[in-house]
């Protein structure tokens, strides 16, 4: 440009003197004013496109970059599917940007239509809430070999923790987005629905089962998955506790939404249908009740589900849990397995004691199907019993 307007000076007339000049600043002056305000312009253009660019394709296969250099109509550049069936269906990747309140939202969607278009093979979502490591990490992982089809694995940890699990194990890359967690807040809730809802995410996924780093597994994969997969009911504990340790955690505050007559109480660690897992991410109102009203003594992971599912889908809730526990010692906690503990007549027991549990409606010797809680020594015991007692 600038040489332009140089070459014009050279080739000017010096002897037509003032007006000549003029002229030329004149139309230096409106040449300039239009490139500034072209620059202007385009600037804010750009700026738009790119923040409606963020808005509409704020996940990572659409930002993917191509170079654009290279394509030709006659050879185009390899496009991905921003509206693939398989991603929407069952994402892979579980890093996403998404905040509680989008992912619920979106975990919440259900579809109208009864037939899917693709075979739906159902699968059970394994949901590990930990304070970070997974010490019983190889007996799950022989729990699961040669059944990848038929499970998904969801880890929620502390916020920065990486678990460090080899490529080739099913909890490589599985840990979901995760938020600081103080037991016995309603930060405990949060998780759990944020282990739901990613979970959710995978339209595949149909029953959904809770765990900690210290349960373990009683029975084998296929005994699990078929009595999960064809379970009419969720087993999520719900019981009406007369004592201080149930209804006496009850807030009248949290009147008029929630009665004591519909409060409850049960184990945090449930197994639900898929449809009572959207309800679940989808109810505000009476989680935020909770929120405001439910503090220690009252906590929430013990009250809240047992009491929603009561409250609005009790008839689809087997009102027991499928996580044995031993309570036998007393006191606030429940007895913890050491390596001495470990015997096969204790497995044999929790596996069945001679008690029998309504199942559909029919009765069945299998009450429970996981157990805890295990310290980390118990696991080279275990692993010796999986075998001739856990039958994998
Ligand atoms: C684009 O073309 C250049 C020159 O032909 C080549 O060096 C480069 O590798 C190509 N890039 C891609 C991504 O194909
Ligand atoms: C998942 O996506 C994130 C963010 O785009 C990326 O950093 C990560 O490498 C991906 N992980 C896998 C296993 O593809
Ligand atoms: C992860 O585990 C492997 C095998 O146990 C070990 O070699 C490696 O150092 C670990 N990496 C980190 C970051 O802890
Ligand atoms: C569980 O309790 C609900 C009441 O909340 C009841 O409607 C339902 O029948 C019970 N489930 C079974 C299997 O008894
Ligand atoms: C484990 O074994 C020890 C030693 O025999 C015993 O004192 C303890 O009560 C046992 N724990 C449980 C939960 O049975
Ligand atoms: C078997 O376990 C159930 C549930 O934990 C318990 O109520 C019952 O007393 C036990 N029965 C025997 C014979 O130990
Ligand atoms: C496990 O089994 C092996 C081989 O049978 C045995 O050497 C080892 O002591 C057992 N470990 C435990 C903790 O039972």
């Amino acid at each position: 440009m600038a040489r332009q307007i140089g070459d014009k000076e050279d080739r000017s007339d010096r002897h037509t003197g003032l007006l000549k000049l003029v002229q030329i600043l004149s139309f230096l002056v409106v040449f300039m004013a239009g490139m500034i305000m072209g620059l202007a312009t385009s600037s804010q253009i750009n700026q738009y496109f790119t923040s409606q660019a963020r808005l509409f394709f704020n996940n990572n296969i659409a930002a993917t970059k191509f170079p654009a250099s290279n394509c030709t109509i006659l050879k185009p550049c390899k496009k991905v599917d921003c509206f693939s069936m398989d991603t929407f269906l069952h994402p892979n990747n579980l890093t996403h940007g998404m905040t509680d309140e989008e992912l619920f939202w979106r975990a919440s969607l259900m579809p109208t239509k009864e037939e899917y278009p693709f075979d739906r093979l159902p699968k059970v979502a394994f949901m590990f809430l930990t304070r970070g490591p997974l010490p019983m990490l190889p007996l799950w992982e022989r729990f699961f070999r040669g059944h990848e089809k038929y499970f998904s694995i969801y880890i929620h940890t502390p916020e920065d923790y990486v678990l460090n699990v080899s490529r080739d194990s099913p909890f490589y890359s599985r840990q979901i987005p995760s938020q600081h967690v103080e037991w016995g807040t309603v930060s405990l809730v949060d998780a759990e629905k944020r282990l739901l809802a990613n979970a959710l995410l995978d339209f595949s996924n149909e029953r959904f089962v809770l765990l900690s780093e210290s349960c373990i597994p009683v029975y084998n994969f296929p005994i699990v998955y078929k009595y999960l997969i064809n379970s009419e009911y969720s087993f999520v504990e719900s019981y009406d506790d007369p004592s201080r340790y149930g209804r006496g955690r009850y807030n009248r505050k949290m009147l008029p939404d929630i009665k004591l007559f519909q409060w409850r109480k049960g184990s945090q660690w449930f197994e639900i249908h898929r449809a009572l897992a959207v309800h679940v991410v989808s109810d505000t109102k009476y989680y935020s009740v909770f929120k405001k009203y439910c503090r220690p003594a009252c906590y929430p992971d013990e009250h809240y589900i047992p009491t929603y599912l009561n409250m609005f889908h009790g008839p689809l809730n087997a009102n027991r849990t499928v996580t044995w526990v031993d309570w036998s010692l007393g006191g606030p906690h429940p007895a913890t397995y050491m390596k001495v503990n470990v015997t096969e007549s204790l497995i044999q027991s929790i596996r069945n004691n001679g008690t029998e549990c309504s199942y559909n409606s029919e009765m069945s010797s299998i009450c429970y199907l996981f157990a805890r809680k295990f310290h980390p020594s118990t696991l080279e015991s275990l692993l010796n019993l999986t075998s001739t007692v856990m039958g994998f």
